[in-house]
């Protein structure tokens, strides 16, 4: 295998990998798409910062544990690359409407490589319309040594862009199931794919649509099957704390948003394993997700993941699979959103793409 750019799974061994940054980190101004994903109690945090830099001490703690895990990955033999900085506290204009940017803390959501191609999401966050340039260095290197790259068409995020209707606490009017985003236009964040080599999953969440599962399912063909996948969530944003794929035939769920019949009759051979409650407690201190970031570890292989050092239950389970874990402090990177799996994108996993179902 010679690509420079090739991963086809969760497991498959890494070799190299995109770590975030939180240096130029902004906190959002609060709107309809970002209550709909983030937890009612964090509302004051956005009140009191929105449009400003994340307070200095959060980021400074955040990097010092994003380059701790840059030293992990490299000690293992992987290639770290990292985004460029970016000036998210600048004010971008279009002409329907202007807002402050997010971060680079979270390249899993802005791209994602399935075999030899690199997809860009379009997103759905004005905070997150112009993220992707701070890997597009990165992705244009991957591009000129031969990575095939499509980026999705990008929505307007105009207010038509979002369901104005969309109440975070009645999500299910009528027994429908509704959407921050809109139907209207392509839009999705690479993180509510997960990858299973020919097939992947997908859920319909705040910022991913049916158009924009259609149109990832069109640009990769019949090589590829997506299955679309709908869980318990009260306000769905990336499924990587929902499902996580151990190894072929083995599948980590969350058992209080997944429930073995949410999953398709392909599983029944699968083992499926819950995952243990989150050793963090309820904090308020986690502004735009639950306290289920556990799940979100990154695995270097089939017998090793990288795991937050806190979360024992969990390291426990995955020892009992023959899943080595290499503890590392991660809980103040937490309040950005998301843990290890968030903070990373693949590059290149060396295997080939199969069919495991
Ligand atoms: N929305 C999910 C995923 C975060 C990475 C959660 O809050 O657990």
């Amino acid at each position: 295998m010679d690509k420079k750019v090739w991963a086809c799974n969760e497991w498959d061994p890494l070799e190299e990998v995109i770590v975030g940054s939180v240096d130029d980190a902004v906190v959002p101004v609060w709107n309809v798409a970002l209550g709909s994903a983030t937890p009612s109690h964090s509302k004051w945090f956005f009140d009191e910062y929105g449009g400003k830099p994340f307070p200095q001490e959060m980021r400074d703690k955040a990097a010092y544990e994003l380059d701790n895990l840059v030293k992990v990955l490299e000690n293992l033999g992987v290639t770290v690359r990292r985004p460029e900085k970016q000036d998210f506290s600048k004010e971008c204009v279009t002409p329907w409407w202007t807002s402050t940017g997010l971060y680079s803390a979270m390249p899993r959501d802005v791209m994602m490589v399935v075999g030899d191609t690199i997809i860009e999401a379009p997103m759905a966050w004005r905070s997150r319309y112009f993220e992707i340039y701070a890997f597009r260095d990165l992705i244009e290197e991957y591009f000129r040594d031969g990575a095939r790259w499509l980026a999705a068409p990008k929505g307007s995020m105009k207010d038509s862009f979002y369901n104005q209707d969309f109440d975070p606490e009645n999500a299910e009017p009528n027994g429908v199931r509704q959407f921050a985003v809109a139907e209207n236009e392509v839009a999705f964040d690479a993180a509510d794919f997960v990858r299973f080599g020919k097939d992947l999953f997908v859920q319909k969440s705040g910022v991913t649509n049916a158009m924009g599962i259609e149109w990832v399912r069109r640009h990769l063909g019949d090589e590829y099957a997506i299955h679309e996948l709908s869980f318990d969530e009260e306000h769905p944003l990336h499924i990587d704390t929902s499902i996580v794929p151990l190894c072929p035939g083995k599948l980590l769920i969350n058992p209080s948003w997944v429930r073995k019949e949410h999953l398709p009759s392909m599983f029944d051979s699968w083992e499926i394993i819950e995952a243990p409650e989150p050793t963090m407690p309820f904090d308020s201190a986690l502004y735009f997700s639950s306290d289920w970031l556990t799940m979100n570890f990154l695995s270097v292989d089939e017998k090793t993941a990288i795991v937050e050092e806190n979360e024992g239950p969990l390291m426990e389970l995955l020892a009992k699979h023959g899943i080595n874990s290499i503890p590392i402090p991660f809980r103040n990177f937490y309040p950005f959103g998301g843990a290890v799996h968030c903070a990373t994108a693949d590059i290149r996993r060396r295997g080939t793409l199969d069919s495991y179902f």
